[in-house]
This record gives C-alpha cells, structure tokens and sequence, in this order.
C-alpha cells in the first residue's frame, strides 16, 4: 500500500529515497519536538503566563472558542518555518500570497471549517507560544502526525498534553471548555507510515488508529471539553499519489485500500456514537470526508471546479534543485482544481468539501453541520 498518504514527514518510512531536502524535514520535526514535546509542562505554563494570557474571568457568554487536533489536512502553520514544503513557494500562493506553513495554496479544511462555523481561525500553538495573541482558539495540529508513531511528528495525544498544559494554567473557564468546539483529523498518516510487509498488517491499525482517537477524545472530556467535530478517513484511493500510475484518471481500484477506508471509517463511526451516547452532556459530529471527497471528485462542475484527479501542484512540490530550479510545475488556476499537491485539496478543494458538510448525508449523529451546531446548548 505504498500509495497511501504520506504527508510532510515522510523521511521516515524506508519506501522513500531520501533527498537533502528531505531529511532537512526531518531534522526540523524532531527540532519542533526537542522544543515543544519534551519541554516540561510547567515551563509551558510559566511561558504562557509570562506572555500575558490571563485566565477569563468574564460571566457573560463570550464566542466558542475553537480547538484543533491533527495532521496537515488541519495544521495552520505549527512546523517550524522554512522546514518543511509548506514554507516554500508555492505553497501558499493564492492565500496570503507566500507560504505560511499550511499544506496548500491557500486555507485548509480548518479555515474553511471555522468560516462555515463563522467563527475565526484559531491561532496555530507555535505562534500562541510566541505571542499573548489566541484569536478565537488554538491550532495544535502537526502536518505528519497520526495517533501512532506516524512520521515522528507530535501525535494527537502529545498535542493533546499541550492543550492540557493551557487548560492547567487557568487559561481558560470550565465554562469556555463546556462550550468550546473541538475539530479532530486524523486521516490517514498512521496508515502511510506503516512499515509492514504484510499488507494484513493495516487491519490491526484500523482497530488501533480509531482506538487511539477515542481515548484522546475522553481525555479531552476529562479536560472539560464538550463539542467534537471529528473527520473520517481521506478519500486515500484517489489521493494523486495513488493515481499518478493512472496519470491521474481515475481512482486506484484497490479492494484492500477499499477494505482499510471501510473498516477504519466504521471502526471510528461505533467508537464516537459510543461516546455521544456514554459522556454526559457530550456532542460529536462525525464529518463524512471519505464521502464527501469521493463526491466532489465525481461531481466537479456544480463546485466549479474542472480539475479532479490530477494535482495543481505537480512533481516534488516546493523543492528546487542545487541550482534553485523548481522540481515542480505549477498550474494557473488553482482554484478549478481539486488537489492542490499529491495529498492535499487546494482551497477550492476545500470549500467543496466544507460546502457538502451543510447538506444531508455527508454527515453523521447530526443531519448536518449547522444542525448540530443548533443542536449544541447555547
Ligand atoms: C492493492 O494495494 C496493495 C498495497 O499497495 C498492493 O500490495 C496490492 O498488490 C494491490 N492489489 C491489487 C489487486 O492491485
Ligand atoms: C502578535 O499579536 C499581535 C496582536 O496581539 C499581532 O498584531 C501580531 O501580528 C502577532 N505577531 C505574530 C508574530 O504573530
Ligand atoms: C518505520 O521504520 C522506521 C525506520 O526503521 C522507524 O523509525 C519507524 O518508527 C517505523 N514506523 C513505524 C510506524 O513502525
Ligand atoms: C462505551 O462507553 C462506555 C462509557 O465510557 C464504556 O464503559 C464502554 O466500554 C464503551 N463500549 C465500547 C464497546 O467501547
Ligand atoms: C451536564 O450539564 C448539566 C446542565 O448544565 C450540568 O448540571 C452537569 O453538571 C453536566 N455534567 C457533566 C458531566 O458535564
Ligand atoms: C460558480 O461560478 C458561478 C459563475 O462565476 C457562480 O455564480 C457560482 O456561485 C459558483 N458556484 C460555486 C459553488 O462556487
């Protein structure tokens, strides 16, 4: 299943020939873990508390505040700048117009996650780290993690001790956590990163990889948090770096790729109706990704878009060579394709999927985004 996600960080897996570049990636990932993951907890308190973050006092009711979990579907810029591809051109091209970290040319499906929910984006946890400002929430997602070792990128669950630590210096109410709205992606990187040569090996992960979410989820309850988004699975058969052998037209037909959506996809479905129902007072709505992405791909002009398959982005994107030619072509209209590089949806990508999550049918224990949200106590 070498055609899974690989995400950023993909230095780690021994499918991948290892270029300077890409090692560089490496380097720099296990540089954001030596400065955040290892750093002691009440250092972090200390720090938080040196910048100026009071703990809220206020009893009236202020906006929900936003927190994000994850991978790069996710991440608003967490990786140290210039590390990875995310901070090179032209990522970020359309949206601000120069990289900043995030996996595409412009937002990514938590930017277009927060406007669907008219609520600002949540600054990423390297920049609250750096400055007293938290618009909204905080972003602790990581391009490259998973729940397991996946890339040796801070995985969910050391993001969630880094919420943990804001939680624990008072930063904020029990009420702000009651009603504050959790996103979670955690998509695929476990998968792509497995080492196996057995390919009856990803049937374990599609236990473990759901597993993992859910006690991540339950320490968050324990936290005080309340309002879960989580997404399923990527559409990980269509992914370009799936259809490339195809020339990208059309979705690798796989029945084992088919069989580890399905069962991760159902597997995670059981684990979250199990705590919507258990947790007092808890509320999940399971995003439909998997479908939602199939959807859009098979329907392209009602979202505008014209191309599916194949990615804006095309080659070894955001590298260049020792002479500073790109490795990669870029396309002039980002915004009619779907995938912006070989894993990621473009902004407009996004968008289309976001869109489908206010429709019937693309969601789960909710009939829609804005159902749930209406379904959620004030
Ligand atoms: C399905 O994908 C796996 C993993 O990439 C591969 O080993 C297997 O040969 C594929 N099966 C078919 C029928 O192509
Ligand atoms: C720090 O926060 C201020 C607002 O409080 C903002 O204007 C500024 O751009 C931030 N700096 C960085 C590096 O994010
Ligand atoms: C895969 O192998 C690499 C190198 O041997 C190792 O560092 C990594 O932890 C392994 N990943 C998993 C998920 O076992
Ligand atoms: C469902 O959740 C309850 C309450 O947290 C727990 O005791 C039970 O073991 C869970 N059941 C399954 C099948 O995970
Ligand atoms: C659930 O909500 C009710 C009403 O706000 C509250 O009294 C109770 O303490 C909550 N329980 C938990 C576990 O959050
Ligand atoms: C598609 O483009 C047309 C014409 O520019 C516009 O009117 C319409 O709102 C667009 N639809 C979507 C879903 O963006």
């Amino acid at each position: 299943m070498s055609t899974l996600v690989r995400d950023e960080a993909e230095t780690c897996t021994r499918r991948v020939r290892l270029t300077p570049y890409k090692m560089m990636d490496k380097v720099m990932i296990i540089e954001l873990h030596n400065y955040i993951f290892t750093v002691h907890l009440a250092a972090i308190s200390v720090q938080l508390v040196l910048l100026g973050l009071i703990p809220a006092t206020t009893a009236n009711p202020e906006p929900r505040l936003l927190f994000v979990f994850g991978d790069s579907y996710a991440d608003g810029g967490n990786l140290p700048p210039g590390s990875v591809s995310a901070w090179h051109a032209p990522y970020g091209m359309f949206r601000p117009g120069k990289p900043v970290g995030r996996f595409s040319d412009g937002f990514v499906a938590t930017n277009i996650l927060a406007e669907a929910l008219q609520m600002p984006s949540p600054t990423p946890f390297r920049v609250v780290l750096q400055n007293a400002s938290i618009s909204g929430g905080v972003n602790f997602a990581v391009g490259g993690s998973g729940v397991t070792h996946a890339f040796g990128a801070p995985p969910f669950q050391i993001q969630v001790v880094w919420f943990a630590s804001m939680v624990l210096a008072g930063l904020f109410t029990p009420e702000d956590l009651n009603r504050a709205l959790v996103f979670v992606s955690v998509v695929g990187n476990d998968y792509a990163a497995y080492n196996g040569s057995s390919l009856e090996g990803y049937f374990p992960l599609t236990h473990e990889v759901p597993l993992l979410i859910d006690l991540n989820l339950r320490t968050l309850y324990s936290l005080g948090a309340r309002n879960f988004i989580v997404s399923s699975i990527s559409a990980l058969d269509c992914l370009p770096t799936a259809t490339a052998s195809s020339g990208f037209m059309e979705c690798e037909k796989n029945a084992t790729v088919d069989a580890v959506i399905a069962a991760h996809n159902h597997h995670l479905g059981n684990r979250l109706e199990n705590i919507t129902r258990n947790l007092e007072n808890s509320s999940v709505l399971y995003l439909q990704q998997t479908r939602s992405m199939h959807y859009v791909l098979n329907h392209l002009p009602e979202f505008n878009l014209t191309e599916g398959l194949k990615p804006c982005c095309v080659g070894v994107c955001g590298s260049v060579d020792v002479t500073g030619n790109p490795l990669y072509t870029v396309c002039e209209n980002p915004e009619r394709h779907f995938f912006w590089d070989g894993i990621h949806p473009t902004e407009a990508g996004w968008r289309a999927v976001v869109e489908l999550y206010k429709r019937p049918r693309f969601t789960r224990f909710a009939r829609s985004l804005s159902a749930w949200v209406d379904s959620l106590r004030p």
